[in-house]
């Protein structure tokens, strides 16, 4: 067991959907630095189920109640893309900190009012691009910041697989479902080039960005065959470095997502799992000096507690935020307009002059 630190973040966990269910709910039971202190969903059944399994202090059916309880600190948002930005506004503008799940939303416009809220408020936004606290990632990323000198090429693919929901359904409990859910209007999979961007892509763009920083351009191409969309993705990042980024959804095989990373001083080479095995990337790190590797083992694999714990860090004792910020968030929105116009226009987009929706 984790053991609990005597200052804890009071967290309220809006939406007990599958994400709640899988990640959220037990990472804030689970955390050292937070409790789970209030669960809120429109639909009672699932209110109901959650709270007798979970044993939150308090339960609302009610987004404003909840908003309005003086003990709350900070929400967790859980809920459907749409929702995102509305939802993180109303807790900034209540004065809670905010996880809000990724991607931040769905158009730059609206990442950009989420910006200004969070300005306005002064309270923290953290947004939920968890692979940020994969260990091993960060073991990466470190070795990227302090060591590898300039980095000459980032390779980076993120494949989702055919099999992915006989993976997943053995690991997983079985989600708790209600028809009372609360869903924003259409069907979010009705133009699945979007979908599959803002699901998928979301956590390509922002890995490629935690190793490499600032995209600043990018030309992309789209094949749709045999129900298959395959993204291949030319970047430029602000450093120099060339990126190629490859989205597909889905492989005919197993989930294949990691990256190739060459740099002055050494090169990193990394595999990563489907998220909901809870198992920490496999990163080989080389080092030009001494003709070595060194594998990072990252044993705490459950990177979405971690990230609530990073979050709790920098609200209760200023550390800085380690996870992806509004201005991320912003990036990789931007990042996904990019690459849409490029496939529509078959030119090079730069992430600056873009605006609109995914
Ligand atoms: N980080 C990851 O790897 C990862 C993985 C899967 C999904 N996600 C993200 O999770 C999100 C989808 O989560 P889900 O599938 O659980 O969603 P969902 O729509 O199935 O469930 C959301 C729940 O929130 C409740 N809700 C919504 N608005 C509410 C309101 N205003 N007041 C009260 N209750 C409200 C609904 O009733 C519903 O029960 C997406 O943004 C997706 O990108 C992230």
């Amino acid at each position: 067991m984790i053991k609990k630190q005597d200052r804890r973040l009071r967290v309220g966990v809006l939406g007990c959907g599958p994400i709640a269910q899988f990640a959220h709910l037990q990472s804030c039971t689970k955390a050292a630095n937070a409790d789970l202190y209030a669960i809120c969903d429109a639909a009672p059944d699932l209110l109901a189920r959650m709270g007798a399994t979970y044993e939150p202090q308090k339960m609302y059916a009610d987004y404003d109640a909840m908003l309005a309880d003086p003990e709350l600190e900070a929400v967790i948002v859980a809920t459907s893309d749409a929702y995102h930005v509305p939802m993180s506004i109303k807790a900034l503008d209540a004065g809670k900190h905010v996880l809000c799940e990724k991607p931040i939303g769905t158009s730059v416009e609206e990442g950009e009012a989420l910006a200004e809220a969070v300005r306005r408020s002064g309270k923290v936004l953290q947004v939920g691009h968890m692979k940020r606290f994969d260990p091993a990632l960060e073991a990466a990323r470190d070795f990227v910041r302090d060591e590898m000198g300039d980095v000459l090429a980032l390779k980076a693919w993120y494949c989702d697989s055919t099999h992915r929901y006989t993976n997943t359904d053995a690991v997983q409990p079985l989600p708790v479902t209600s028809k009372l859910a609360r869903k924003p209007a259409g069907n979010p999979k009705a133009g699945l080039r979007q979908y599959f961007m803002l699901a998928h892509g979301s956590h390509l763009v922002d890995t490629a960005r935690f190793l490499c920083g600032d995209i600043v351009a990018v030309r992309a191409r789209l094949n749709e065959r045999f129900g298959a969309y395959c993204w291949f993705v030319e970047t430029e990042f602000a450093s120099g470095a060339l990126g190629h980024l490859d989205l597909t959804v889905a492989v005919r095989m197993d989930w294949h997502e990691g990256f190739q990373l060459y740099g002055e001083n050494g090169s990193i080479i990394a595999k990563t799992f489907n998220p909901w095995y809870f198992r920490a990337s496999e990163v080989e790190i080389f080092h030009e000096k001494t003709a070595t590797a060194h594998k990072p083992l990252g044993a705490d694999g459950h990177f979405f507690r971690r990230q609530l714990e990073g979050l709790a860090q920098t609200v209760l004792e200023g550390a800085p935020m380690r996870g992806a910020n509004v201005e991320d968030g912003i990036a990789s929105i931007r990042a996904m307009v990019a690459i849409a116009r490029s496939v529509e226009t078959g030119e090079r987009v730069e992430l600056a002059s873009v605006s609109g929706a995914v």
